[in-house]
């Protein structure tokens, strides 16, 4: 399973790349808005410093809700640095361009997935990754989970090579879950990540084989 960051905190990624673990980063505007960027310029240079931290995909959101606009903005943003994945969002004009995108070659994240059936609609148009939003599904008690399980048995029987991203990742618990299921990658928070290291044995285990070292030497 691959590992994002679902972030746009330079020092987070910095830190999870160092890991040596780290596959990809995702991003939104509202992470971008966190971290108080702002402006178009400063956005696109925002997207290039994290490419160059990363060896892999990073996902930059179109705010364009029409077809000739995620496509104009789209562009830009692929050719902005080659790790870049153009994020639509799943609407009926954003289906559109997933499939120009695909076309042309440009991968694409199909976000803001919430239903099986968009899931579907996201592998017919040819996203190369399609973005089912379990933490958000879990906050309104739906079954996030259960989707990407739904997803994994469609996607399957039809052999779709669109990979399925667990996103809206909220803790260790769910990329534990996420890993069981088959999701072909999950983006969460540092925290989410960093929280599967933990065991308090790995500790006490630990503290031991250092008294015990010491009391030799
Ligand atoms: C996905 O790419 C989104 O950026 C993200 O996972 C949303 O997560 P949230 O529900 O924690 O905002």
């Amino acid at each position: 399973m691959k590992f994002f960051i679902d972030t746009a905190n330079l020092d987070q990624i910095k830190e999870a790349q160092e890991l040596g673990i780290l596959d990809g980063v995702t991003t939104n505007p509202s992470l971008m808005a966190k971290e108080g960027i702002t402006g178009h310029d400063n956005i696109l240079k925002h997207y290039v410093d994290i490419c160059e931290i990363v060896d892999g995909d990073v996902s930059a959101e179109v705010i364009a809700t029409d077809f000739e606009g995620i496509v104009k903005e789209g562009e830009a943003l692929a050719e902005l640095h080659p790790q870049i994945v153009v994020k639509v969002p799943m609407i009926k004009d954003g289906v559109k361009a997933i499939k120009y995108f695909s076309d042309q070659g440009i991968k694409t994240n199909c976000t803001l997935v919430f239903s099986l059936g968009q899931a579907l609609l996201a592998a017919k148009a040819g996203a190369t990754y399609v973005s089912p939003f379990i933490g958000r599904l879990d906050d309104i008690s739906t079954d996030g989970l259960g989707l990407i399980a739904d997803i994994r048995e469609v996607y399957d029987n039809y052999g779709f090579e669109t990979q399925i991203l667990a996103a809206s990742v909220r803790h260790a618990m769910h990329v534990i879950e996420c890993a069981k299921l088959g999701s072909d990658v999950m983006t969460g928070p540092l925290s989410s990540i960093v929280g599967l290291l933990k065991h308090p044995l790995t500790d006490i285990g630990l503290e031991k084989f250092l008294a015990d070292y010491k009391k030799g030497n």
